[in-house]
C-alpha cells in the first residue's frame, strides 16, 4: 500500500487559527469512523495531546482544542478509506479552510509511511503519542486494575516483548522520542497519569 503524499505543505496559510467547531468535528469523527476500538483510539490520542498543550506547553483553550482536533481526527479517513489514510482527511479539512498546522501534524503522524516530517511541537506530539498509547493502552486492558498503579516500568517490559501488541512499532516510539527531544520515560509516565480512557 503506497500512502505517501508526495507534498508537504498543506492548506492556506490564511486559514491559520482555524479549527472546527466541537459540533463538526464530532459529526466528522462519528461519521467516517465507526470501528469503537478506532474511535477510542483517536480520543485517547486527542485527549492527550490536549492535556499536553494545557500542562507542558501553557497554551490557552482555543490552542488547546487546535492541539485535540489533531489528535482526534488523525485516523479519521482509516476505518473506511485505509487506502486514502492520510490523504482523504486532509483534503477534507483543507475544504473547510483549516489551520494548515493542524493538516500537517496529521500528514506527519507517520514519516516513514506518509513521507512527510515531523517540524512542529504538535507534529512531534502526535507522532509521539500515536503508538506508544496503544501499547499503553493494550497493557491496561490485561490488567485487571486497567491504569490504576501502572507503573513505567511494567510498559517498558512490554515495549521490549516484541510479541506484545505486534503491530505496535517499537521503531516509530523512539524515533519520536528523539525528535521530541522526551525521554522515553518522561512519555510513558505522562500516559499513565492521564489513563486516557475517554468514552
Ligand atoms: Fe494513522
Ligand atoms: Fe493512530
Amino acid at each position: 500500500m503506497i500512502l505517501r503524499l508526495n507534498r508537504s505543505s498543506f492548506g492556506d496559510a490564511a486559514n491559520k487559527g482555524n479549527a472546527l467547531s466541537k459540533e463538526d468535528a464530532e459529526a466528522l469523527f462519528y461519521g467516517w469512523v465507526l470501528n469503537p476500538k478506532l474511535q477510542l483510539h483517536m480520543k485517547q490520542v486527542g485527549y492527550l495531546m490536549k492535556c499536553w498543550a494545557a500542562e507542558k506547553e501553557m497554551l490557552d483553550e482555543i490552542d488547546q482544542w487546535r492541539w485535540e482536533l489533531a489528535g482526534l481526527l488523525h485516523d479519521a479517513d482509516w476505518d473506511q478509506w485505509p487506502e486514502l489514510h492520510c490523504k482523504k482527511i486532509i483534503e477534507e479539512l483543507e475544504a473547510r479552510n483549516v489551520d494548515p498546522e493542524i493538516m500537517h501534524a496529521i500528514a506527519s503522524h507517520g514519516p516513514a509511511h506518509f513521507g512527510v516530517e515531523p517540524e512542529t511541537k504538535m507534529d512531534k506530539m502526535l507522532y509521539a503519542f500515536d503508538e506508544l498509547s496503544g501499547l499503553v493502552h493494550a497493557y491496561s486492558l490485561m490488567r485487571p486494575n486497567g491504569y490504576d498503579a501502572m507503573d513505567v516500568k511494567g510498559v517498558k517490559k512490554r515495549l521490549k516483548e516484541k510479541s506484545f501488541a505486534a503491530n505496535v512499532s517499537r521503531e516509530d516510539i523512539n524515533d519520536a522520542c528523539s525528535r521530541a527531544g522526551i525521554a522515553l520515560d518522561e512519555l510513558i509516565a505522562f500516559i499513565i497519569a492521564r489513563q486516557p480512557v475517554v468514552q
